[in-house]
């Protein structure tokens, strides 16, 4: 089996003329996890990927696998396998030639390709040319590359895109088994909603700077509580809420309420002889936590 490289990117910042698209960004992956690497559009999340692959130098910093940088890894395609935004392939072959290529080049045997082809859904297809291959499909032929050497690490520029319901229902599967097995899986993504159900730990970027960093459940809990709360007589309520101090705004169900727990605020109601309708924590949705935390994004 193979074992997951711990991802370290140490200070790495890259500026393409004066514009700063990566500023001194520092965060561990680590093995047996998913980790989801999000941002909005422009956040820095390709090039810090390109940085880690060695296709794009770094103006500063290192990001490394197991403290080597990927040129200076021994057997890449064994040690990491990696999908990149927009991969090209030539439209005039076939799936199957494209990856015999690299299976040749890396040692590994023609048996090998086949397997990867069959393993993404692409088995029935082998045989067809690229060119023909729809957006999904190509995604696919991208992570069939990424798995050709059985590497221990997986680095997936946004390989949801352009999945439909069921690819994108797969590859959830696909990603957490692949952790599961103690692989190193980083992927990154635009859309919180789109990997949450996958993800074990997220880093969060906006503007190429870290804005979060923790496991997944811990994007929630740095919202401040609140508690929504209505009564069939909400001025009632409006002024005993306002007796014991509890501030509150209207929203769209009820009263919101500043207040950590329910009870509290029923206790207040009901000493109050103020008869309840509604009574529940305001759940914050993980996606309005992560859209707070990137703001407005960066302007393309
Ligand atoms: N080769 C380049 N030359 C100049 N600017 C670049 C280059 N590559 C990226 N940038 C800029 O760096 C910033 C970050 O881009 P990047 O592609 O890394 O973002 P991203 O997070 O992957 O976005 P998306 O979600 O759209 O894929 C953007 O402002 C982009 O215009
Ligand atoms: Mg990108």
């Amino acid at each position: 089996m193979p074992t997951g490289a711990v991802i370290e990117f140490s200070s790495i910042t890259k500026r393409f003329g004066a514009a700063t698209a990566v500023n001194d960004l520092s965060f561990t992956v680590e093995p047996g996890r998913v980790t989801g690497f999000l941002g909005p559009n422009g956040a820095g999340k390709t090039t810090s990927l390109r940085m880690l692959l060695g296709l794009v130098t770094p103006t500063r910093g290192t990001a490394t696998f197991g403290g080597l940088a990927y040129r200076d890894l021994p057997h890449p395609l064994q040690t990491v396998g990696a999908a990149l935004e927009a991969a090209s392939f030539h439209p005039g072959r076939t799936a199957r030639s494209h990856l015999n290529v690299y299976a040749i080049a890396a040692g590994l045997t023609r048996t090998r390709v086949m397997e990867v082809l069959t393993l993404v859904g692409l088995g029935e297809h082998a045989g067809q040319r690229v060119g023909g291959y729809s957006l999904g499909m190509r995604q696919r032929l991208g992570l069939a590359y990424a798995l050709l050497g059985d590497p221990g690490v997986l680095v997936l520029d946004e390989p949801i895109n352009g999945l439909d319901p069921e690819g994108i229902k797969w590859i959830r599967g696909f990603l957490r088994q692949l952790a599961a097995e103690g692989r190193t899986v980083l992927v990154s993504s635009h859309l919180l909603s789109e990997v949450q159900q996958s993800v074990d730990d997220v880093v969060i970027i906006a503007r190429g700077e870290l804005v979060h960093l923790g496991p997944l459940s811990s994007l929630d809990t740095d919202t401040a509580p609140q508690v929504v709360v209505d009564s069939p007589n909400r001025e009632a309520l409006s002024s005993a809420l306002a007796a014991a101090g509890i501030s509150f705004v209207a929203g769209r169900t009820g009263l919101l309420a500043a207040a950590p727990d329910p009870g509290q605020v029923g206790h207040v109601a009901f000493a109050a002889g103020v008869e309840l309708s509604v009574l529940h924590r305001q759940k914050v949705g993980l996606e309005e936590s992560f859209l707070a935390l990137v703001g407005g994004g960066r302007s393309l």
